[in-house]
């Protein structure tokens, strides 16, 4: 029998959201496996993943995922997170100085869900949330996702990445929410002044905005752990983001957590995220074992990764500094770096990274993917290779950045 249908269009549609949601540090990749596909090694500069550069997730961490598995801790569990896991994220940041009852603690797929159930819960159709520029960009998507608005507040390279506090006051609006603060930073690898952390904390007391503290770095100050802002004014409506995935070296499994402050202000908050956390059922539960054997077992293994770290960052300043036409703030977290290279005019910071990864298979994210404005020609590194590896490939940074420079 013949179809009376119409032919079937290319594609079906899509919601019109999805033109807004982008997250460069993924996107990329697509071009980066063309240019292996001709025969070229690509150095994956772009993803902060320490277990894919050879850091290991330490044993005690294996052994309680294995040992939940085993003793069939495979059903689904309590929506906002296992009992023990929740009152290990509380006496933590208590530890850090901000004291958070467990009942205010909720356990997700990484920091990235808590990140996008609070969004969820704070943000909607003309909500304005105040985020870092540069920033992490799954803040914008989510923000974009959801039909609100983001209002990029200026971090100053010249001042090692510090926030300006006057552009964030320049930006609140009676429909601002939120003001989203990542100290150590990603992509900038700044870890923030005690002044203007409290200068922060005052900010959002001041204008009830919810302090969005991502603190997945916490654990990575070169200088060793940095006090959870909350700290400052445990009173002030603040929610700390961490997870597993960075300075526990396990970011495949998902695991993440939120502290909501104590303030009364934020009641409303604990309950709608905790609908929403319903809604999903729950993070993946033999992972949520691995929680109090982190936070209150052997942590050695951290001081070995932060000197590691300090040592890449080193090279990375040093390596980047001295090639002409380009400059790269010393990081003192982390494991990133936002270097900037004078673009010829009409090129983009795009251009620029394309045509490395085309010529070297150096692959980096173009700063604009962040937020910076393309002209502006900055880049993230991620700097986690061996320190011979990373001098090998700013050497070919180092070669290829001067041939563009002068075409
Ligand atoms: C600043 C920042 N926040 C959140 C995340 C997401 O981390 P998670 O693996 O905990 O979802 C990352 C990951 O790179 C990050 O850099």
């Amino acid at each position: 029998m013949q179809s009376t249908r119409a032919p079937a269009p290319a594609f079906l549609p899509v919601a019109n959201r999805i033109r807004n949601f982008s997250y460069a540090i993924r996107n990329i990749v697509a071009e980066a496996r063309r240019v292996e596909a001709q025969g070229t090694r690509v150095r994956y500069l772009n993803v902060g993943d320490p277990v894919a550069f050879g850091f290991r997730t330490p044993p005690h961490l294996i052994e309680a995922v294995a040992r939940a598995v085993a003793d069939g801790h495979n059903g689904y569990g309590p929506s906002a997170g296992i009992p023990s896991a929740r009152e290990a994220i509380a006496e933590e940041l208590a530890a850090r100085g901000f004291p958070v009852p467990a009942d205010r603690v909720f356990v997700t797929a990484g920091t990235s869900e808590a990140i996008d159930l609070v969004m969820t819960a704070l943000a909607e159709d003309g909500a304005e949330v105040l985020v870092p520029m540069p920033t992490y960009p799954l803040y914008t998507a989510v923000i974009a996702k959801l039909g609100a608005r983001a209002r990029f507040y200026r971090c100053d390279e010249a001042r090692a990445w510090e926030p300006d506090l006057d552009s964030i006051r320049a930006a609140i609006t009676p429909a601002t929410r939120a003001l989203v603060v990542i100290d150590p930073n990603n992509p900038t690898g700044a870890s923030y002044s005690a002044a203007t952390r409290r200068a922060l904390v005052e900010i959002a007391d001041r204008h009830g905005l919810v302090l969005l503290a991502d603190e997945v770095y916490g654990d990575l100050g070169y200088e060793g752990p940095v006090p959870s802002i909350g700290s400052l004014d445990p009173d002030a409506p603040i929610i700390s983001f961490s997870s597993l995935s960075k300075a526990y070296l396990a970011p495949g499994w998902r695991t993440g957590w939120m502290g909501i402050g104590r303030s009364p202000r934020l009641d409303e908050v604990v309950a709608a995220v905790a609908k929403l956390a319903d809604g999903r059922l729950c993070s993946t539960v033999p992972m949520q074992y691995a929680i109090p054997a982190a936070l209150r077992g052997d942590r050695s293994h951290q001081a070995a990764f932060r000197a590691a770290l300090e040592e890449r960052a080193a090279i990375t300043a040093e390596y980047l500094n001295a090639v002409p036409g380009m400059t790269c703030a010393r990081p003192r977290g982390g494991f990133y770096a936002m270097p900037r290279v004078s673009l010829p005019s009409g090129r983009t910071d795009e251009d620029y990274v394309l045509a490395l990864l085309r010529a070297t298979g150096v692959l980096c994210v173009y700063g604009s993917g962040f937020g910076m404005r393309p002209e502006d020609g900055y880049f993230r590194v991620v700097f986690l290779a061996p320190p011979a590896e990373l001098r090998d490939i700013y050497a070919m940074v180092a070669d290829f950045t001067q041939a563009y420079l002068r075409n």
